[in-house]
């Protein structure tokens, strides 16, 4: 039944994943002339859907669907719409599309709900180093330090927003109602669970912890032909011995994966020792104590190996957010829906961050994660196959219709019950 749906689902998130910064690939920062592409064609998606759509102070585009009365209280489905460089076409956009598609399969139904499906405008972190902006100021934490945050060329997230055309003074009024039936994120898995087990979808119950920082090693440049070996303060290599450690513990840490995705040295030519090395540094763990042991373990071993060469080194945290769990009662509601769709209902944690470890602290969230092919994410050739999109939109309908019929007297009123 829903085979045609899915379909067009898939061929959205392809059309979406050629509106990009770069040609011949697909990579969209925050709010760039691309998402702004994206916007348009998401509103007219919306706005055939029966949505009435407006883009808050924060980037995020918003389609609200009214619920039956006024007072209505909504849920939230959503994920987001930015992506990392050189990336595949369904990490984040295709929850975006399930949302609009589930709210066109309503026809106009009304339900005991209103239902805002928001794109989400940065999740990956990308332009500015900070990840989450989107929903961080759905939830009412975008303060004016991640405001004055400036990306590589200088410009602030607050010019970034002024550029886009909205005003950033007006970020409060992106922030959710205070009284949300929750949030409902659809997702790729990204990883090969599903593949692995041949199933098409997964609820999820817990997303990990993680810790992202900048760690600078500070020596000093030098004359690549004169200066003697041993009289050097060179920060690439002991970058380059601090991140040796940092695979080492994630290889010797049981679940735990730290990774150094970006390495920067100044000033930067083949006939220069480097004077600074700049290195990213994700860590993610299930359990928040093996996550910040691990990560105060990788602090010492870069302060001893800075010490042991005669260097400095500076850590400037970017990011840090405890493991979460998501909503019991929407985990179950989403386990029954997705039985009901006929699949058997895996429930997994997920490694990876989502905008939903940002709202459930929050609101009641819940998210259904969708097969990836060879587990391949971050990457051109990620892909979904279009039967388990229809298994996630069938599921996603059945979660809808069990909560229109409990949601007149809702048992999902706070996150603490
Ligand atoms: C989001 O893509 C993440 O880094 O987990
Ligand atoms: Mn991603
Ligand atoms: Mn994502």
């Amino acid at each position: 039944m829903y085979d045609a749906i899915a379909r067009e689902v898939v061929r959205r998130c392809r059309y979406l994943a050629t509106c990009s910064d770069e040609p011949g690939c697909t990579t969209r920062t925050f709010l760039s002339a691309s998402m702004r592409a994206v916007h348009a064609e998401v509103s007219r998606w919306m706005t055939d859907a029966g949505m009435r759509v407006h883009v808050d102070a924060a980037g995020n585009i918003r389609g609200v669907y009214p619920g039956r009365s006024d007072g209505s209280r909504p849920l939230y489905i959503g994920s987001h719409l930015d992506t990392v460089p050189h990336a595949g076409a369904f990490d984040g956009v295709l929850g975006v599309v399930i949302g609009v598609a589930l709210v066109d399969s309503l026809r106009g139904r009304r339900l005991p709900f209103g239902i805002e499906v928001v794109g989400f405008s940065e999740e990956e972190g990308v332009r500015f180093g900070i990840p989450f902006i989107g929903s961080r100021a759905v939830v009412g934490e975008v303060d004016a330090a991640l405001l004055a945050a400036t990306d590589a060329s200088g410009t602030s997230v607050a010019q970034a927003i002024g550029d886009f055309g909205l005003d950033a003074s007006r970020i409060a009024d992106a922030r959710a109602a205070s009284n949300p039936v929750g949030y409902l994120e659809f997702h790729i898995e990204q990883g090969p669970v599903l593949d692995t087990l041949r199933r098409p979808v997964a609820v999820v119950n817990r997303i990990a912890g993680r810790t992202y920082a900048d760690v600078s090693f500070i020596g000093s440049a030098g004359h690549a032909g004169t200066t003697p070996m041993d009289a050097r303060h060179d920060a690439l290599t002991a970058a380059a011995e601090w991140i040796g450690c940092v695979e080492a513990q994630g290889r010797g840490t049981g679940g735990l994966v730290a990774t150094t995705g970006r390495i920067e040295a100044a000033p930067g030519a083949a006939n220069v020792i480097a004077g600074r090395c700049r290195v990213t540094l994700d860590v993610r763990h299930g359990d928040d104590g093996v996550r910040t042991a691990a990560v105060d373990r990788l602090r010492a071993a870069a302060q001893e190996i800075a010490a042991r060469r005669g260097l400095t080194v500076e850590w400037s945290p970017r990011f840090d957010s405890a493991a979460v769990a998501m909503h019991p009662a929407l985990v179950a509601m989403l386990t029954r829906a997705v039985e009901r769709a006929g699949a058997t209902a895996n429930v997994m944690s997920s490694g990876a961050g989502h905008d939903a470890m940002i709202l459930a602290p929050h609101m009641p969230a819940a998210m259904l994660f969708i097969r990836t092919p060879g587990g391949l994410s971050h990457h051109p050739d990620e892909a979904v196959m279009e039967e388990d999109v229809a298994v996630a939109l069938a599921a996603g309908a059945y979660f809808l219709d069990e909560l229109a019929g409990v949601s007149e007297d809702p048992p999902l009123h706070s996150v603490d019950d």
